[in-house]
């Protein structure tokens, strides 16, 4: 089969097609023939994971040096990115009950990686279940990895109709998701995030949009029950203000500085800190389908590139120009 493959770290450049060896279900797995992959965040990082420091990491240390061991230290372990993709069933194993060749399904492979390729195979009881009826593969493809991550955190947090959510970071994976639970659960949301992507954002039904390369939103003479800030570009300290006074502040990415806030403002304060590490089971999978066949959640794409062209779906990704997510086509005749 043929796949998207880097053997070294670095620009998009390292990623290129070849040929590599086709994997075969075992008696509980399906083979999946893959029609669509997206370029997240994983991605990209895992492609220049050499190059970033624990500085740059967005997590606490200790996983940086966790997920550089288990990527690889100084080349890739996984030679095939790709963490959520839509395609077709090819081939069951012999016990496989809940699917048959021909099955159109959507699924995500967190850091095993590896759906950039033409065949994938997962664990029928895996992260893989049946497309959405109303997603194209394109669509259905840049679904599960946000959408998973946003639905198992939110869940940390009660979240009631009417009040005011922020979402710094909403055009992203995560932050698209968390935009569209929010407002399903009738919250009133503000989403941040660079200026080629506010259309998005708007689209996918934030009532107010930022642009957080002209407006700090700290400063508004806003405030807002629950601030979701994906990246943590932000702090709990520059928060504070615009936090009710019972409001979360919920960084997504953290280091160890915002988990002691969360331990003492759990104590002492009534404004809290949450940091919480996403726990996606299968059976959120189903949510997610069932929650974008009933049209709570809304899957948009900006550009498809087909797996000869790669290298520059990684680039326009980085471009600081992309509008929405982005998705690389494996098709054949
Ligand atoms: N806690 C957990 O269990 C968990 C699970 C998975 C991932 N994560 C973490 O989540 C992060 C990835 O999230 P993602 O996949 O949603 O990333 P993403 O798709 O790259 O999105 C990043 C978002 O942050 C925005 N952004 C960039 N610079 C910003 C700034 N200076 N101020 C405000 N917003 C800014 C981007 O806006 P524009 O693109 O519009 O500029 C975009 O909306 C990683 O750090 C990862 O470690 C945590």
């Amino acid at each position: 089969m043929k796949a998207i493959v880097y053997t070294e770290y670095g620009a998009p450049e390292v990623l290129h097609l070849a040929e590599a060896p086709q994997p075969t279900p075992q008696t509980n797995e399906i083979l999946i023939r893959v029609r669509a992959a997206s370029v997240s965040f994983g991605d990209l990082l895992a492609r220049n994971f050499g190059n970033v420091s624990a500085d740059e990491f967005n997590m606490p240390a200790p996983l940086y040096f966790l997920a550089r061991m288990a990527f690889g230290w100084s080349k890739p372990r996984q030679p095939i990115l790709g963490s959520e993709f839509a395609g077709e069933v090819a081939a069951v194993g012999d016990a496989v009950t809940r699917f048959k060749p021909g099955d159109a399904v959507f699924g995500y492979r967190g850091q095993q990686m590896g759906a950039y390729a033409e065949y994938l195979v997962m664990r029928e009881d895996g992260m893989v279940t049946h497309k959405p009826a109303n997603l194209g593969d394109a669509e259905a493809a840049v679904a599960p990895y946000g959408g998973l991550t946003a639905l198992t955190l939110l869940r940390r947090v009660n979240l009631r109709p009417g009040q005011r959510v922020l979402i710094n970071g909403a055009s992203g994976g995560i932050g698209s998701a968390a935009v569209q639970l929010a407002k399903a659960r009738g919250a009133h949301v503000t989403g941040v995030c660079g200026a080629p992507r506010r259309a998005y954002v708007q689209a996918l039904g934030a009532d107010e949009v930022i642009d957080y390369t002209q407006e700090d939103f700290t400063q508004r003479d806003e405030t807002y029950d629950l601030i979701v800030d994906v990246l943590g570009r932000s702090s709990f300290d520059r928060c504070r203000r615009a936090l009710t006074p019972d409001g979360v502040y919920f960084p997504v990415s953290f280091k160890m500085k915002a988990v002691m806030q969360m331990l003492w403002t759990k104590a002492a304060s009534r404004q809290k800190v949450i940091c919480a590490f996403s726990d996606e089971k299968s059976a959120d999978l189903e949510l997610l389908k069932e929650m974008i066949e009933a049209g709570s959640l809304k899957s948009i794409v900006d550009r498809c590139f087909a797996m000869e062209h790669a290298a520059e779906a990684h680039s326009y990704a980085e471009s600081g120009h992309k509008q929405g997510p982005i998705v690389i086509l494996f098709q054949r005749k």
